[in-house]
């Protein structure tokens, strides 16, 4: 790890308290659209397989299709990573489930994959839906957390929220009670589509992600109602002191993607919230973790919180 960084004093937040430096142990490790190194992202493989190797919660981007289904597809297109083309927004569930989403990313040879959940058994390389995720997540028997993002601009703009909060309602995600939390937040790039979350499930957790700082955000400060901060690692290598400013008004940071060595450990000097990444095995062996042990705040389903925690 380099050398200890200056630390700016903290002072109480605009919205509360400032948030202590967190402890490398307890720092959440995401999958970023599962185990996405190892296994083809966005699979039912790829998410069963950063569970086993003991993700405290997974990543995943959703979109509509034509038929209003939320599907997990990174991309506007499904070209880059299946046997198929074109827009995921002009297709029918039942037509992405005609398409291979696994065979974009072949194991060099059959013991590459061994460790993991056959990809080649029925369904587990076919298109995911948000549902299956969710069934997978809530069937777990640790409390696992989800980081659903959505993707815009898209055609339907805020119909992708309204299906999102029904979706996460029918499981009973959507509207913690009072005192506790649920174990989905929101994310998005889109301020628009945060705000809509917002409206809809307002006791939801949401995450404003950053590509860059905006110079109204740049005192750590966060739209009215978030406060969660997610900036990708690029900025925090340039300007770490951001992690300890928006600490300094009272809410979080969740970093993405984070898979190199010198990236695990800047965030763990920097006391980050949440570890996004494409190698969560790799990043709890870093973290001093085995894999199996989850964080002192890790327990199933939805939490009560402790009045004294963040
Ligand atoms: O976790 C946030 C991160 O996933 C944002 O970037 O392009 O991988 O969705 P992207
Ligand atoms: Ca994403």
């Amino acid at each position: 790890m380099s050398a200890a960084r200056p630390h700016i004093a903290l002072r109480a937040g605009a919205s509360g308290p400032a948030l202590p430096h967190r402890a490398a142990a307890e720092i959440p490790v995401i999958a970023h659209r599962g185990a996405s190194e190892d296994v083809p992202e966005h699979t039912l493989a790829a998410y069963e397989a950063a569970l086993l190797q003991g993700a405290d919660g997974v990543e995943c981007d959703v979109r509509l299709t034509a038929d209003m289904q939320l599907v997990c597809v990174h991309d506007r297109r499904v070209n880059r990573t299946s046997d198929g083309s074109g827009v995921v927004s002009t297709l029918e569930l039942a037509q992405l489930r005609q398409l291979d989403f696994g065979s974009w990313k072949q194991p060099a040879s059959d013991e590459e994959f061994a460790e993991y959940p056959d990809l080649r058994r029925e369904g587990a390389h076919r298109v995911l839906t948000l549902e299956r995720l969710l069934e997978l997540v809530t069937g777990h028997p640790n409390r696992v957390e989800m980081a659903i993002e959505t993707k815009h601009p898209t055609r339907y703009a805020g119909l992708v929220e309204e299906h999102l909060v029904a979706l996460l309602d029918r499981f009973g995600l959507a509207h913690p009670r009072l005192g506790e939390r649920s174990p989905v937040r929101v994310m998005s790039f889109s301020a628009m589509s945060v705000r809509r979350i917002r409206r809809l499930a307002p006791s939801l957790d949401t995450v404003l992600l950053l590509d860059r700082v905006p110079l109204r955000l740049r005192d750590g400060s966060l739209p009215r109602g978030v406060r969660i901060a997610g900036p990708g690692i690029h900025i925090l290598r340039i300007h770490p002191e951001y992690v300890e400013r928006v600490h300094s008004m009272g809410n979080r940071v969740h970093v993405w993607t984070v898979d190199q060595p010198s990236d695990i450990d800047l965030c763990v000097e920097l006391g980050v919230d949440a570890i996004i990444s494409n190698r969560p095995k790799a990043v709890l062996a870093r973290l001093g973790r085995d894999g199996t042990a989850p964080p002192a705040t890790a327990r199933h389903g939805v939490i009560e919180l402790n009045p004294d925690s963040p």
